[in-house]
């Protein structure tokens, strides 16, 4: 008969064979990836081709959908683009519906990253977003100015040196799927210090800093002089 601690012996190498090929290899690969792209100098109009597979999703404009299935990605920072379109290309963030768009047989290298992510950064961002219910502004930012600006910063402008994600009017409903998928480990590649800060956060702290962050207004040079209805 089997005993337990013959199956374990029995699996571990499967285990740890299975981390080593899935797990880590992912990790060093997106790693690479990202170290490469930082280095290359972008050719935003080569981003701009690239690109056109990606509007079909995010918009010709950049700004994703209102519902926030879509975020809006325009004027986000080329470190935090090319970190996620490498996690995402080596499986560390989960995001089946954009995978086949995002692989490197479809766009190509670490050049094309470093090439989209700077025609992203360049494209203007929308404050027509989806919002929450604007009942629980003021403790949305009680709680953002006491946890969040450390990394995300006043406005939630983000910080592209260390690749901290520019935040501020990104549609609601998104940013309440990231803050919950942060939280419960489903968005594998997060923060761990800023994991820790959100542990113990509820679904009206989640609902309540969500809807004030997507009501923080961009800079005036980041923001797009056009409007939904202006679509060319
Ligand atoms: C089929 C639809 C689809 C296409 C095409 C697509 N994406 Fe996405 N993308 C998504 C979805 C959905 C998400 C959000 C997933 C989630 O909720 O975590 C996303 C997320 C992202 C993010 C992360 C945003 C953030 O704030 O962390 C980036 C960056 C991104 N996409 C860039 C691109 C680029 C560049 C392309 C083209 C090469 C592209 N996407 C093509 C659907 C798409
Ligand atoms: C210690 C720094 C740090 C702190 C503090 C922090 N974050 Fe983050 N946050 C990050 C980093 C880094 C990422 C990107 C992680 C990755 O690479 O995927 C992130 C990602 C996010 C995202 C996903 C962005 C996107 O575009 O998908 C949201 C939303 C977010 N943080 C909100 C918050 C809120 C709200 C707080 C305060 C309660 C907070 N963060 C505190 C560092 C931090």
């Amino acid at each position: 008969m089997i005993g337990p601690r013959t199956l374990i012996y029995l699996t571990l190498p499967f285990v740890i064979g299975g981390f080593s090929t899935v797990g880590f290899a992912g990790w060093d690969e997106a790693r690479l990836e990202r170290e490469e792209a930082a280095l290359l100098t972008p050719n935003p109009a080569n981003g701009k081709i690239v690109y056109e597979g990606c509007a079909v999703c995010h918009m010709p404009e950049g700004w994703g959908t209102p519902n926030g299935a879509y975020p809006q990605i325009a004027g986000q920072h080329h470190s935090v683009t090319i970190k996620q379109l490498a996690d995402i290309r080596a499986n560390n963030r989960d995001n089946p519906s954009m995978f086949p768009f995002a692989i490197p047989e479809e766009i190509g290298g670490a050049q094309s990253l470093a090439d989209v992510a700077a025609y992203i950064e360049i494209l203007k961002m929308t404050t027509a977003t989806g919002k929450g219910d604007g009942t629980d502004l003021s403790y949305g930012e009680e709680l953002y100015r006491d946890n969040c600006t450390e990394c995300h910063g006043e406005q939630g402008e983000g910080n592209p040196k260390d690749a901290y994600p520019l935040i501020q009017g990104q549609h609601y409903n998104y940013l309440l799927r990231q803050l919950t998928w942060i939280q419960n480990g489903k968005r594998r590649n997060a923060n761990s210090d800023m994991m820790k800060i959100i542990e113990g956060f509820s679904e009206r702290e989640f609902k309540a800093l969500a809807d004030y962050i997507s009501r923080m207004l961009p800079s005036e040079e980041k923001l797009s002089p056009y409007t939904w209805k202006d679509r060319r």
